[in-house]
């Protein structure tokens, strides 16, 4: 795998606020990287350091090995950049507006035209490409945001945040863009409090809170710190007799917990015990309620990590 950014002690305050505490961290080649942290994290001011919007109090940064600051040209002309707040002109065509972006990156003529209708066509917004994003939804000039960003066919792109707020038909377009971006081979960083889309695009994932980075690795990594057991949770409707002991006698069941009309079971992850725990209820004559499954989602990983959630 080839470092292309990498990023070492960096620090970032507003005043007092210490944004970013030194954090480091490598981009590699080709990987669709995922920083997966919630409000307040620290997410954007690393992006917007990345994309040199806002300049670093200290640390160090390096693109293909060179410093970042002295080939920012270089660096720059590699990068896309899909801002959290729209970077969007309402009162231009959606085509005129991708044509203005891909055109600071030296694009003109009619590679311009194509490169334009190329990126709106990849967000779905083809065919209303002469609307003016002022009659669009908020999906659709997020969506435009996106194809602004990306017209030039840029090496890395960066996205903050791309789908917070929008319609589900929007999300899905975008998902799957970047899906295809990572099939193509493109370097994606992606920023998210959304759990299940990191589970789902990610190659690699940055646990980012309070301005540190907790930890990473892949989602298969993350989720193996959570040990390597599933928690039921059976409601019940008495337990004034149930007897525990039996449970331990079924291959795979680690703990057995009993209160307040709830029985909750650790069971090694891939064991199939459930039917033997159900048939052992039925000769306690204990009548379930209920049945849950805790699964090991980044939630639950983001939960062991910080003692809080992920959502607020
Ligand atoms: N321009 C600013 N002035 C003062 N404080 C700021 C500024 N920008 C960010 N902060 C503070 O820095 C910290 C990190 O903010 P940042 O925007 O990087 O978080 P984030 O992870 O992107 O959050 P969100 O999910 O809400 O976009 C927060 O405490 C925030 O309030
Ligand atoms: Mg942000």
């Amino acid at each position: 795998m080839k470092t292309l950014l990498s990023v070492r002690n960096l620090k970032k305050s507003y005043g007092d606020i210490k944004a970013l505490k030194g954090i480091s961290f490598d981009v590699y080649e080709k990987e669709v990287l995922c920083f997966l942290g919630p409000n307040g994290a620290g997410k954007s001011t690393t992006i917007n350091i990345l994309s040199s919007i806002l300049t670093k109090d200290e640390g160090e940064i390096t693109y293909e090995g060179q410093s970042f600051e002295k080939n920012l040209s270089t660096y720059k002309a590699s990068l896309g950049i899909v801002p959290q707040d729209l970077a969007i002109y309402e009162e231009i065509s959606a085509l005129n507006n991708v044509k203005f972006y891909a055109s600071l990156y030296g694009l003109k003529g009619e590679a311009l035209e194509a490169a334009a209708l190329n990126a709106l066509d990849n967000v779905g917004l083809l065919s209303v490409k002469h609307r003016k994003p002022k009659t669009f939804s908020g999906g659709m000039k997020r969506r435009l945001n996106i194809a602004c960003g990306v017209a030039h066919q840029p090496k890395v792109i960066i996205f903050d945040e791309p789908t917070v707020g929008i319609d589900p038909q929007s999300r899905h377009y975008i998902l799957n863009y970047i899906k295809a971006l990572k099939d193509q081979g493109v370097t994606v960083i992606y920023t998210s409090h959304y759990m299940e889309e990191v589970e789902d695009i990610s190659t690699r994932i940055l646990i980012i809170d309070h301005g540190e980075i907790l930890t990473e690795g892949t989602k298969e990594d993350l989720k193996k710190m959570l040990g390597d057991t599933d928690k039921f949770t059976i409601d019940i409707e008495a337990n004034g007799s149930v007897n525990t002991q039996p449970f331990y006698r079924i291959d795979g069941v680690k703990g057995v917990e009993v209160s307040d009309n709830r029985l909750m079971f650790d069971v090694v992850r891939g064991v199939d015990c459930l039917d033997k725990i159900i048939a052992e209820m039925i000769d306690q004559h204990i009548k379930l309620s209920n049945l849950n499954k805790e699964k090991a989602t980044l939630e639950r990983v983001f939960l062991h990590l910080t003692g809080h959630a992920l959502r607020g």
